[in-house]
């Protein structure tokens, strides 16, 4: 692995030798037909010639145990990639339950950071090695695409919606990131590094910074900034509904769906309040479609995530999305 130009990116997250063994596994399987089938189309050369002129080949009459023996084996050989492809595809998108959440924005040109502390990077990521961690991502603009090779993790970054990333580094040392979706002419330029460190260096990274605002302390902030308070108070009695222990319960709307308050249902709600109107309030909300960026709506879903259900202390009982109390940045 040590050449000059290396044929092979490092294994560096627990996904690498997953994804790495059925891959090595599907080439060995191309490699060993592929011999198989040069070397007998050669040795039938030979085999088979004709050797005097006019000579026709003997008629053929089948054989019922070579097609049972050319449909059963690539079968199960197909069947054993498909099941193994499976299982590894859904251990990169099922992300572990105790991951720490980062943002993760897409802009032309650039990547853009936030940690669950609140320290903010541009092409730059710090992560501790050993820690399961899941990219929230989305796009300012175009299609992009988060790609660390060394992780064996690529997902596509869009505009409009939220997808998510998780990986866990399994040694310190930097990585490349990358675009690898064409999205401009500086497209590929648009990458940096990961930057693996060991959790007491990477405690005194977060440190070095000094004290920064939480996800959650900004999005109070917009909260206050945008006024958001007059009319969503702490009770439903205002002109719209109470925000405090939403997170991950289903409402009903005006015109009789129920939707999950979800990640992207908060933020449509935020950026196009007409999609959804919840049932009993009219639609009196102003778009911010344009006044909070990408990253200000994370950090308000943040602070609203963070929002207890302190109200209605009763309604909470047996349900875990409010578990998360008003502390800022226990929950998860
Ligand atoms: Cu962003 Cu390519």
């Amino acid at each position: 692995m040590r050449l000059s130009f290396p044929l092979f990116p490092e294994q560096a997250s627990t996904l690498a030798s997953k994804v790495d063994s059925l891959y090595f596994f599907s080439l060995a399987i191309s490699a060993f037909f592929s011999v198989l089938i040069a070397l007998v189309i050669f040795a039938f050369f030979i085999k088979f010639r004709r050797r005097r002129a006019g000579e026709v080949g003997a008629p053929i009459h089948g054989s019922l145990m070579l097609e049972l023996v050319w449909s059963i084996i690539p079968f199960i050989i197909a069947m054993s990639l498909f099941v193994w492809g499976a299982i590894v595809y859904f251990d990169i998108v099922t992300v572990p339950g105790n991951a720490t959440e980062y943002f993760a924005t897409g802009k032309q040109w650039m990547w853009k950071f936030q940690h669950p502390e609140g320290q903010r990077e541009i092409n730059v990521l710090h992560i501790p090695v050993g820690e399961t961690i899941k990219l929230k991502m989305t796009s300012e603009d175009v299609i992009h695409s988060f790609y660390i090779p060394a992780f064996r993790v690529k997902q596509d970054v869009l505009p409009g919606r939220y997808t998510t990333i998780w990986f866990e580094a399994t040694k310190p040392g930097t990585y490349h990131l990358f675009c690898a979706e064409y999205c401009g002419s500086e497209h590929s330029l648009m990458g940096g590094s990961v930057v693996v460190m060991e959790p007491d260096e990477y405690q005194a990274w977060l440190d070095d910074a000094g004290p920064v605002a939480s996800p959650e302390e900004i999005g109070a902030a917009l909260f206050d900034q945008y006024i958001c308070s007059t009319c969503h108070e702490t009770d439903d009695s205002g002109r719209g509904p109470s925000l405090h222990g939403i997170y991950g319960k289903e409402a009903r709307l005006a015109d009789g769906r129920t939707v999950m308050r979800d990640d992207d249902y908060l933020r449509e709600s935020i950026l196009r309040p007409a999609t959804h109107i919840v049932n009993g309030y009219p639609q009196i909300m102003p778009t911010f479609q344009g006044q909070i960026n990408e990253v200000g709506v994370l950090q308000l879903i943040s602070y609203i995530k963070s929002l207890g259900d302190s109200e209605t202390p009763a309604a909470a009982a047996g349900d875990e999305a409010v578990a998360a109390s008003n502390s800022v940045g226990t929950e998860e």
